[in-house]
């Protein structure tokens, strides 16, 4: 079977060694060493001023939509996953979508400005598949309409953009550690910053609102992230580079194999670092997509829809209408990539999509 991902596993021998150090001090969370460890590197790997490890990146995006302190409407992108728009519902903002833009995928500026109204705090867009959204724009539309930006950057880990990891623009910026990402906690996240208030605030949220054992600053939440998970980013973190390059080799390879075909197959956009964290293509209707999909499932192989629906239509945000991303959502598929994938699996994989194209 070949599913959409498979989670990168560090030599076990690797693991076990951050496990008994846990075992000799039987310190298993709350701000263990382990999670100031990894929280160090990745400060120096990102180049952000302050990181906070979190449980998983929901909870993380959850905190960061309360410490940026959005209320009333936030303008939000439709193509992502369900997390960008449900973190919002779930802390009592209502999601305005501003459609996309067909060739970056991200929320388009134009769209922003059409949705700003008096009610509008912030923003919430979506680094999708690592693609970057038009920062400066969004910077500058921000700062015209004194709103907050926080970037979802889940899929960002490794990504640079204009020479800066993706995870420093914006207010705040989210990336996930989850099992299914390049680097991963098991489940995890982090939310990044440069600014100290906004720093200040994270800290205390992510850990109920203690300052100190017996007092408190403000309402907070359990955000935080164990030794265990912290364990695992830090095995898994010597590997980076590897699991990177070979998604790149992958990734070639899927473009070589299918470039006869009419796929539509992004290309990595101009000033970014790429970390081929996902290899999606967009087929030129959704009929053909499904076809593919049956064909490939019947070969246990199973792409996954991302993303799918478009987030303006689930049953709980009021209906909005965003052509681009409805159409986009419903022809986009991400092909199985991960580093353990064959490149005799990647041939079988576009043998059946140029077979099963071929028949339509
Ligand atoms: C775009 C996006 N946002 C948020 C999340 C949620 O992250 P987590 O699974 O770490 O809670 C994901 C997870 O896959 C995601 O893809």
């Amino acid at each position: 079977m070949i599913n959409v991902t498979m989670s990168f596993l560090p030599p076990l021998a690797e693991y076990t060694k951050y496990l008994e150090s846990i075992w000799e001090r039987c310190h298993l969370t709350n701000h263990g060493p382990l999670v100031f460890e990894l929280e160090e590197r990745l400060k120096e790997y990102f180049g952000v001023k302050h990181v906070f490890l979190m449980t998983n990146g929901t909870v993380a995006l959850q905190i960061a939509i309360r410490a940026a302190d959005l209320k009333g409407e936030v303008i939000t992108t439709p193509f992502s996953y369900v997390a960008t728009t449900s973190s919002l519902v779930w802390e009592r903002c209502k999601p305005v979508f501003a459609d996309i833009d067909e060739t970056t995928f991200c929320i388009s500026p134009a769209e922003i400005r059409k949705n700003i109204t008096s009610e509008t705090t912030g923003i919430l867009a979506t680094h999708v598949y690592g693609y970057p959204c038009p920062v400066d724009e969004i910077e500058k539309i921000a700062a015209e309409y004194n709103l907050k930006v926080i970037y979802d950057a889940a899929h960002g880990f490794g990504c640079r953009y204009q020479g800066k990891s993706l995870a420093s623009y914006g207010d705040i910026s989210m990336v996930s550690f989850h099992a299914t990402k390049l680097f991963h906690t098991i489940e995890g996240g982090a939310l990044f910053t440069n600014k100290d208030d906004l720093a200040h605030k994270i800290s205390h949220m992510r850990n109920f609102g203690h300052n100190g054992p017996e007092d408190f600053w403000e309402v907070g939440i359990n955000g935080k992230s164990s030794e265990f998970q912290a364990a695992m980013g830090l095995a898994v973190f010597p590997y980076l580079d590897n699991i990177i390059s070979s998604r790149k080799e992958r990734s070639d390879q899927y473009r070589e194999e299918l470039k006869s075909t009419s796929i539509r197959i992004p290309n990595v956009p101009a000033g970014l670092e790429f970390n081929y964290g996902y290899f999606p293509v967009f087929f030129s209707k959704e009929s053909d997509l499904l076809a593919v999909k049956t064909a490939l499932n019947a070969y246990q192989v199973y792409p996954r829809r991302y993303f799918y629906p478009s987030l303006n239509t689930v049953n709980y945000v009021e209906p909005q209408s965003c052509p681009v991303s409805e159409e986009l959502s419903s022809r986009a598929l991400c092909l199985p990539l991960y580093p353990d994938l064959k490149p005799a699996e990647v041939k079988m994989i576009c043998r059946i999509i140029r077979e099963t194209m071929d028949r339509l």
